[in-house]
């Protein structure tokens, strides 16, 4: 029985515990040359300081036209790589594994930023998309390995392909994005093949120790074939399944009747019982307080626990799992106040700050 505090040793990087702290983007902290700023780096040194098993940085645009904003973070060219190593170096002082997570925006591109590109031309909230040739897609692929290289450069122990929330990865994966009939769309293998092939080339060029995860998504459209897709993702050498939700809701029936948890955190249980003894996997959405976090642990139905709002409301919230000690419950406002064009402070921050 996995105990919150039990180590998990996953491709060789020591996770010092079970918690781990999910990518979360800072909407206008950064310049428009894609660098994080000092309060990017305070942010993450007080996350990593509170002692998660590993923290990922949030998402970053592997190139300048798959960005979310104008003041999206990146690590598209080789001046943005010089400031990750203040975080790489405070997490890997507290002896915390540090990933951070790479994506494109892809057919979701605001057109402001870039032409919305995708597997296919399809209807989407920033218009029209258009598909990509074979060419673009290996281009595409190597930004992806590019920005690995680079990450590693900076010091994280791996990397995270953000393969959910409807960005370009989980576009490749979701049906109704993707109706090409060439070697990158149709069957299983084949919607996979897109980020399949990212690992392999980040395998490649950036070694065997190098943590490779995947944030999958758990039902685009249903389980069994997100599944499928995952273990493509397994052979091409993903070493952490982290699951979470994608384009389209999951069915009601991946919860099962009295289960203490959301339809997304259900998902990673699921693929942890297809998974289990081969490659970790992690839960995450609507976990906020620590018995939630032992209940998912100490009854084995995941190897590790995704927090995304728990941990940006108060950074102490993996202490209070592993000793008890204090911290303040987030909100669950219904929109966090860390997202975009909020211009209130997270609540659960100024009840801390008193
Ligand atoms: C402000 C904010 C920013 C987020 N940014 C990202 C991100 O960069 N990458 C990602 O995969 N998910 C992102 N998410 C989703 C979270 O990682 C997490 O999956 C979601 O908040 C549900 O988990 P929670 O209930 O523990 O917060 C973000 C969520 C919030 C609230």
């Amino acid at each position: 029985m996995p105990q919150v505090s039990a180590p998990l040793i996953i491709n060789g990087h020591i996770l010092k515990n079970r918690i781990t702290m999910a990518p979360t983007v800072k909407f206008g902290w950064a310049g428009p040359d894609g660098i994080l700023s000092d309060r990017h780096v305070e942010h993450y040194r007080e996350r990593a300081a509170h002692h998660p098993g590993l923290l990922c940085v949030e998402a970053t645009a592997v190139a300048a036209e798959g960005r979310f904003c104008e003041d999206h973070i990146g690590l598209y060219n080789d001046s943005q790589i010089a400031k990750h190593r203040e975080i790489t170096d405070s997490c890997h002082l507290q002896e915390v594994v540090c990933l951070i997570q790479l994506n494109h925006t892809g057919n979701v591109t605001n057109p402001s930023i870039g032409e919305p590109v995708g597997p296919s031309a399809v209807m989407t909230r920033s218009g029209m998309s258009r598909e990509l040739s074979v060419p673009e897609i290996h281009a595409l692929q190597e930004a992806f390995i590019g920005a690995a290289l680079r990450a590693q450069k900076a010091g994280y122990d791996g990397v995270q392909l953000h393969g959910c929330h409807s960005y370009l990865i989980n576009q490749f994966v979701c049906k109704s994005t993707n109706l090409r009939t060439d070697e990158y769309g149709g069957s299983d293998a084949n919607r996979a093949r897109f980020a399949s092939e990212i690992i392999r080339g980040i395998r490649e060029v950036c070694g065997p120790d190098f943590l490779i995860s995947v944030r999958t998504v758990g039902a685009d459209p249903d389980l069994l074939s997100c599944i499928s897709v995952a273990e493509e993702y397994v052979r091409a050498g993903c070493d952490y399944l982290q699951v979470s939700s994608g384009i389209e809701e999951p069915e009601d029936a991946v919860l099962k009747k009295d289960e203490p948890f959301n339809k997304i955190c259900a998902l990673g249980v699921r693929f942890h019982d297809v998974f289990r003894g081969r490659v970790p996997v992690s839960c995450v959405n609507g976990i906020v307080t620590p018995d939630q976090v032992r209940y998912l642990l100490e009854n084995d139905l995941v190897d590790t626990v995704d927090l995304g709002r728990a941990v940006l409301a108060d950074p102490r919230f993996p202490e209070a799992v592993l000793y008890g000690s204090e911290y303040v419950r987030c909100f669950s406002c219904p929109r966090c106040h860390y997202g975009p064009f909020m211009e209130s402070r997270c609540p659960a921050e100024i009840k801390r700050e008193r």
